[in-house]
């Protein structure tokens, strides 16, 4: 292949994953972690606070809510308190939870009602990690749960699917822990937007670290990390136990 082809090719690789929301919309996948804070870009020309206007949806059929509305921030949303409009018309939103997931989009006008350019969309997806418990001792079982909440115009497994999304829990070596790792099982839930891993502690295990990536087209997007620590002091009589502590880390 000469090199002006690679270089189409490439184009076409470019465009063809900007395209790849509904109808040939230009989506942009954004990828967090819950407790992170998150910029999404309005994506144009047009640097005017008082055109622009943020939406929100959570489902493909639910009502859209406005979050902006011509630069103003509405008071009657969830998560009002956490969101602000930056200088270039992007969205902030601070400290992200599990709920925020979904399709975000940012509309301009000029002259009061006339839009300025397309609207720019940005799908959220958010990665949460939970454990069925938060203090164990050695000998007993955890089971850690990394799921990953997406804007869905199908279902879940149709969005990781088409857009190459995979989840992993990985080593403090970033090796990925399998199923045929007799220390560890690990399952996916049919619909693949839950990960989990379930273990044994053992008393060597303070300090150690098991993380859950999300990739897209095998680059790691976002990843949450579980350190687990021995909660310090310990009672003479349980001096054969060690007892732990599960923290999580972004
Ligand atoms: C972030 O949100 C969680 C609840 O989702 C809350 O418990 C926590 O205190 C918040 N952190 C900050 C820094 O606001
Ligand atoms: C985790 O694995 C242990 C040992 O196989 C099992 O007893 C326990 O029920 C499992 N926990 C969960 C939540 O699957």
């Amino acid at each position: 292949m000469s090199d002006e082809c690679h270089v189409c090719l490439l184009g076409l690789i470019f465009l063809s994953s900007l395209l790849t929301g509904i109808s040939g919309v230009k989506v942009t996948n954004v990828f967090i972690s819950s407790g992170e804070n998150v910029r999404l870009s309005c994506n144009n020309a047009l640097h005017d606070l008082k055109s622009t206007t943020w939406f929100y949806n959570r489902f493909r059929d639910s009502a859209a809510v406005e979050l902006i509305y011509l630069g103003i921030k509405k008071k009657d949303t969830e998560s009002h308190e956490r969101l602000s409009l930056g200088s270039d018309c992007s969205l902030n939103i601070r400290n992200i939870s599990k709920e925020d997931y979904g399709s975000y989009t940012c509309r301009q006008y000029v002259n009061g009602d006339q839009k300025q350019g397309p609207d720019a969309h940005v799908y959220l997806h958010i990665l949460h990690v939970s454990s069925s418990q938060t203090e164990i001792s050695a000998g007993r079982s955890v089971t850690l749960f990394c799921q990953l909440y997406s804007f869905a115009e199908v279902s879940c497994d149709d969005r990781i699917r088409s857009e190459r999304i995979e989840l992993f829990w990985v080593n403090q070596a970033g090796v990925k822990l399998t199923r045929s790792d007799s220390r560890y099982q690990i399952l996916s839930s049919s619909d693949h937007c839950i990960i989990t891993l379930n273990t044994t502690l053992l008393n060597e295990d303070h300090n150690r670290e098991w993380r859950c990536e999300v990739t897209q087209r095998d680059q790691v997007k976002s990843s949450v990390t579980y350190t687990v620590k021995s909660s310090g002091e310990k009672q003479a009589h349980q001096s054969v136990m060690e007892e732990f502590l599960l923290d999580v880390q972004l």
